[in-house]
Order: structure tokens, then sequence, then C-alpha cells
């Protein structure tokens, strides 16, 4: 049994996860790409992106989907047509998914109920991005062999992140630990992962998962980025204070000099292109869940 859309991880299964996992990790290792009856696939991208776009292009087209090209800045969502609209018209012309990010939150799985087509969530504010958090248990999974038994600490503006929020929905559904480190400077932030060592995030994690400062949702300037990268930043000196088998995420894009430093983004521990590589498998395997829902 497939997926009808998906919109969240806060209603899937750890049945369900596992097994879009699992089917990412077949499709790493060369299972059968023509899995899918050939048709339309849009995506519709209304903030900026280049991972999760162009790894889900990837995936569809080796999953054997037609793309349809739909560029926001030339579309009539810029004459005032509606989201909803935007995606029946789409529908209307014969697509059978949509993989859409959009800035707005709250708005997406209404939207998705008054459509036949199927809807998969690309990112939506700071609370949403649930292909991020599978493609990135995907990489925790490949490097450990497990989700279980890990300590993961999420470091950084958790409170303006949906690559956090997701994957705190995704994570809960194993027997691990989960720190959530916000810098203070970022204000107040209360949540039941929070751990505001930051010492203890850094020398005692499996896995290290850095975040961007989301500068354009931030309001005002709360630390400069020299700061961040002299308090919190991933430098040589932080990375050998880390576990000897630990890792270190970054869902991207990341800011060199800021969140991490040049210098590190080859040592063995930086999975950020894994994460990259895996999106396209992950992304695979969820197109595929989809399609069979
Ligand atoms: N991680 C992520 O969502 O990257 P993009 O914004 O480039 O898609």
């Amino acid at each position: 049994m497939g997926l009808k859309n998906l919109l969240t991880l806060k209603n899937l299964s750890k049945s369900q996860i596992e097994k879009i996992i699992d089917l990412g990790l077949e499709f790493k290792k060369g299972k059968s790409y023509q899995t899918l009856t050939p048709t339309f696939y849009c995506p519709v991208f209304l903030e900026p992106s280049t991972r999760t776009m162009l790894s889900f292009e990837t995936a569809a087209k080796k999953l054997g989907l037609k793309t349809l090209n739909f560029n926001p800045g030339h579309s009539s969502t810029l004459k005032g047509e509606t989201l909803y609209d935007t995606l029946k018209t789409i529908e209307s012309m014969g697509t059978k998914v949509a993989v859409v990010r959009l800035k707005q939150e709250g708005i997406l799985g209404e939207i998705a109920e008054q459509l036949d087509m199927k809807i998969v969530n690309a990112g939506e504010g700071t609370r949403e991005h649930p292909t991020q958090a599978l493609l990135d248990a995907m990489t925790i999974y490949d490097h450990f062999g497990r989700l279980e038994n890990l300590t993961v600490s999420i470091i950084g503006d958790i409170k303006h992140s949906r690559v956090a929020s997701s994957f705190v929905d995704l994570y809960k559904n194993f027997e691990g630990k989960l720190n959530l480190f916000s810098p203070p400077e970022f204000g107040e932030f209360d949540h039941e992962f929070k751990n505001p060592d930051f010492e203890e995030c850094l020398k005692n994690s499996d896995v290290v998962m850095l975040l961007r400062n989301q500068l354009e949702r931030h309001e005002k300037t709360f630390i400069t980025s020299e700061d961040y990268n002299l308090k919190y930043g991933m430098t040589l000196e932080r990375l050998k204070q880390t576990k000897k088998n630990a890792i270190i995420m970054h869902p991207g894009p990341f800011n060199r000099g800021v969140e991490l430093d040049s210098e590190i983004l080859n040592d063995p521990k930086i999975k950020i292109w894994d994460q990259v590589t895996n999106g396209v498998y992950a992304r695979m395997a969820v197109l595929s869940e989809v399609f069979n829902g």
C-alpha cells in the first residue's frame, strides 16, 4: 500500500518510513528504474531551490516520468492566480503528480484534499520538509546500519528550520536520543528535545546536523556571520572534538565560514555530498510510493 500524498511525516508510521528508506537504498544499489507508467510530473517551486528541485527531477526522469517545466517567474502566479487554481490548472492538463515548495504554511494539505492529482511537499514554510528528513535518515542508516540507539544533535537556527521540524517528526518513531541546540542569540526557544549545552551536543553525538542560518526568515540580525562561526561554526578544531565515528550533516545550501569552514569539507566525517546523492534515491522512493498509493 503506497501513499496518497506526502505532505508531512506526522501521520506516517515507523514501518512506512522504514519502507521508503529501504526502497531508497535499493534504488541506490541499482534496483530497476523503469517502474512507473510514463506520465506527467510537475515541479511547482515558489521558493528557491537547487537540491530538492533537481533531485526530484532526476528521480522523476530515472523513473520514466515526463517532467513539465513550471517557471514561477513566468507563471500566472504573478498575476494573482491562487495556488489551488494553479495546481488545478496543472491537474486539468493531465498531470498526475505535483511537487510543491512554498513559503506559506498550513494551506497545502487543504488544497491537496481538493485535488485528484497527487501532491508531494518539497518544503513548506518553517515547519515541513518531509523528503529532506527521509534522505537525512537514509544517510544516517546508510552509515550506521541503524537509526536506533544513536544520539542526533541538530545545531543552529531551529526555530526557522523546516529541516529540523520534519526530522523531529521522523526521529520520534525511533529509539534514539535527539538534542536540539539553538544559539541563545536567536532568542527564546522551548522544545521537548531542547539541549542548551553546545559542548555536549558536539562531543557526545553520533550525528551532528548543522543548519543554515535562515536570514530570509529573520526580521533582524540576531548574530553576525563572523560571531556565529566563532561561537558555533564547525571548524577543524571543533570537528576534532566530535566522536571518532561521528558524522556531520548539513541539508544545504551551506554558508562557508559561517556554519562550517571550507577546510573541513573533504573530511570523511562530512556527509553533505552523500546527502545530496541520497536525495535522488529517497525521492525516487517517495515518488514510487505516491504513484502506487
Ligand atoms: N536542502 C534543501 O532543501 O536545499 P534546496 O533549498 O537547495 O532545495
